[in-house]
């Protein structure tokens, strides 16, 4: 791990908006960007992709150590390029293009962006990121990303577990009802009362998955800033993040 690279984390629960935030700042920076989500998403597509079971997880770590290379996209770097360099490598290969606004994923050159984000996969992913055993596969993977200039890494656990010690940690937080109208809006639905309900029920579904499991839970590290999002434009939090860097004299 290369500790001199700056991070800065950005953890929270689903629709927080830790995605938009991480990846304008990252952006405004010139820095890395880790969506660390993508991961267990990406795990989930291969769960369901191959009927695996999650009852004995060995069969899916030994796939992720055997099979699975992943393969990230800069900005900057074509993702043509990137991908037909590696593709023969491994049975599963993953481009994950994480450093624009907008991520994207491809598996053995299929675009599979939209599936990595459906509620189906989402439900799966909660599951998978609940095994202690798969997430001690994906931590290293995770920590490789952080190269120079600096690293904006999103997700749950980066500043209590992957990077313990980025000298800037943000958890964001957003109400309930903030988070449900965000999601409905990703999802590209109509936000009619019966979606609302639908949403909410499985939303909070999944902050129950994420935040009451035993291993690396989606709490406040106890030296993170908490950041109330709901009533903010994603450009006044990102105002708010960047000034923080700077005091702390992260970037100047
Ligand atoms: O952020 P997301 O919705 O893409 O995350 C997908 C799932 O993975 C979600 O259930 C939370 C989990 N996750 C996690 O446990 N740890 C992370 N660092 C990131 C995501």
């Amino acid at each position: 791990m290369n500790s001199n690279v700056p991070v800065i984390t950005i953890d929270g629960l689903a629709a927080s908006g830790k995605g938009s935030v991480a990846s304008e700042v990252a952006t405004r920076l010139g820095w890395n960007l880790l969506d660390s989500g993508l991961f267990y998403r990406v795990v989930a597509f291969l769960v369901d992709r191959y009927s695996l079971s999650l009852q004995d997880v060995s069969p899916i770590v030994d796939m992720i150590i055997k099979t699975t290379q992943f393969v990230y996209s800069n900005a900057g770097v074509s993702v043509a390029t990137s991908s037909s360099n590696c593709e023969a490598q491994t049975q599963n290969t993953f481009l994950l293009d994480d450093s624009h606004r907008v991520g994207y994923v491809r598996w053995n050159g299929n675009d599979i962006t939209r599936e990595v984000r459906s509620d189906r996969i989402s439900k799966i992913a909660a599951r998978v990121a609940a095994s202690e055993q798969i997430r001690e596969v994906l931590r290293p993977k995770q920590r490789e990303r952080r190269q120079p200039p600096g690293l904006v890494a999103d997700g749950r656990d980066m500043g209590t577990v992957i990077f313990p010690d980025a000298p800037l940690k943000i958890f964001l937080e957003a109400s309930l009802a903030v988070r449900v109208s965000r999601r409905i809006r990703q999802l590209g639905l109509t936000e009619t009362k019966a979606e609302f309900q639908r949403i909410e029920k499985t939303m909070q579904e999944r902050d129950n998955r994420d935040t009451l499991r035993k291993v690396a839970p989606a709490v406040a590290a106890v030296d993170a800033i908490s950041l109330d999002s709901s009533d903010q434009t994603l450009t006044e939090t990102v105002e708010v993040v960047i000034n923080l860097a700077k005091e702390r004299q992260i970037v100047s």
